[in-house]
């Protein structure tokens, strides 16, 4: 079984990482994600650290 972490960059679009993976909040609530997690690059997301796809809203470049 492959255990590596792949980070994949989306265009104008979120940080995507394939795995399995544990993300912790800084209150210390632990949430393990299914597969493929998209962390928000643009800012606008109101699920940080999540991508909720507000990228594309605000048009988002980068
Ligand atoms: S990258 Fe998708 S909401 Fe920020």
């Amino acid at each position: 079984m492959d255990n590596k972490i792949k980070i994949e960059i989306l265009e104008n679009g979120p940080m995507l990482v394939h795995g399995d993976l544990e993300v912790k909040s800084n209150a210390g609530n632990v949430e393990a994600p299914k597969k493929v997690t998209a962390f928000c690059r643009c800012g606008a997301s109101q699920n940080k650290p999540f991508c909720d796809g507000k990228h594309r809203k605000i048009e988002f470049c980068g």
